[in-house]
């Protein structure tokens, strides 16, 4: 056997369980990015062989019902929807899943709410859960949750405070045998996937890295900026008031960090009169934050909107269909591999 084919065949055999997992060829999963993962993304990734998930976001049933109807008749491979637990209609969403019998879900934003896990399992599909520490990993394997995403603070849009490095570390050893866990945050190249294959990941979550892929609709404002930024470039939102705790978002520096204070400030007030209760404040920011991606994503405000993006952004050089970016990903994952071979 050539050195390259026995990187190949090691790479292979590193992601067969979470390949499987996903009923993809290689276990690779485009993270679901608000207003970017939609029907064109989506399929396009599920077409090339990774796993595609759409980002429902803030959309309601109806519209959820018809990018589910429009990712099927572009691709009849499997792909999954990403539904965040804080959607007031999260019942509502599992359900518009099940009646297009999408095998695979992905809960994020939060831990589950009472009843979603086993909704969701009713329905015959597999339940992913993001998991940002090892006891809570824990608590989510014990209440049935199929599989893991380990996602570090490197990565683009919302983000926990504690690095992929750090993360991958703590939950693969204890928890990579129980359940298959996927990593995320950070990556740009295949030699890190080949390192956390080596460590137990099932496989990886990319966002950042396919942003700027010919199939992705972003607006091409909004790709140019991935392609001049560098890694410093993507940083954290900072917490202005210390009574709203807000979830901070990474994303490539502009004025609208101005404008996100300015926001919080807003809310705030509205908290301290007693206007709103908290969860309705927090809502109040998600949606800020939904309406400042879609102006970036879809309008092209690269200025005002927010231009969510994590630090692998430096390794985003150019403009490039999704099959051709696994391919160069599973190219440097397979060369690490087959190094290790000597
Ligand atoms: C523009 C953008 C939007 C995102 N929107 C969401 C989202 O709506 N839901 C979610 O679970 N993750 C979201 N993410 C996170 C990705 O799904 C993925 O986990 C992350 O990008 C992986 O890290 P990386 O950016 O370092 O590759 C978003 C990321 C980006 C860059």
């Amino acid at each position: 056997m050539s050195n390259e084919s026995i990187g190949a065949e090691r790479l292979q055999r590193r992601m067969a369980r979470g390949a499987e997992f996903l009923g993809s060829e290689v276990a690779i999963l485009c993270g679901a990015m608000s207003w970017v993962s939609e029907r064109n993304l989506v399929s396009a990734m599920s077409n090339a062989g990774g796993f595609g998930l759409i980002a429902c976001g803030a959309m309601s049933s109806e519209l959820l019902d018809a990018e589910i109807a429009a990712t099927k008749a572009l691709t009849d491979k499997p792909f999954g929807v990403n539904l965040i637990t804080m959607h007031p209609q999260l019942m509502d969403l599992i359900q518009v899943c099940a009646k297009h019998q999408v095998s695979h879900v992905v809960l994020a934003g939060g831990l589950p709410p009472k009843g979603s896990v086993e909704a969701i399992k009713e329905t015959g599909a597999k339940v992913i859960c993001f998991a940002p520490a090892l006891s809570l990993a824990k608590k989510l394997i014990r209440s049935g949750v199929d599989a893991l995403v380990v996602e570090g603070m490197e990565a683009g849009g919302h983000i926990g405070p504690v690095s992929t490095s750090v993360l991958a570390q703590e939950i693969l050893p204890e928890l990579a045998e129980q359940v298959p866990v996927f990593v995320a945050g950070g990556i740009g190249r295949g030699e890190a996937i080949a390192g956390y294959l080596d460590q137990g990941a099932a496989g990886v979550q990319l966002g950042t890295r396919f942003v700027c892929a010919t199939e992705s609709i972003a607006h091409p404002n909004f790709k140019r900026a991935f392609l001049r930024a560098s890694a410093r470039d993507a940083v954290a939102s900072v917490q202005i008031d210390p009574r709203l705790p807000v979830i901070p978002v990474r994303a490539l520096k502009n004025a609208s960090s101005e404008l996100f204070t300015a926001k919080q400030r807003e809310v705030a007030q509205l908290l301290d009169e007693g206007k709103v209760e908290m969860l309705e404040a927090q809502l109040q920011i998600e949606h800020y934050w939904a309406g400042a991606l879609r102006r970036a994503v879809i309008e092209g405000d690269v200025d005002n909107g927010s231009l969510m993006a994590g630090q692998s952004v430096g390794m985003v050089t150019k403009e490039e269909p999704v099959a051709e970016i696994i391919a160069t990903l599973m190219a440097e994952a397979a060369h690490a591999l087959e190094k290790r071979a000597a």
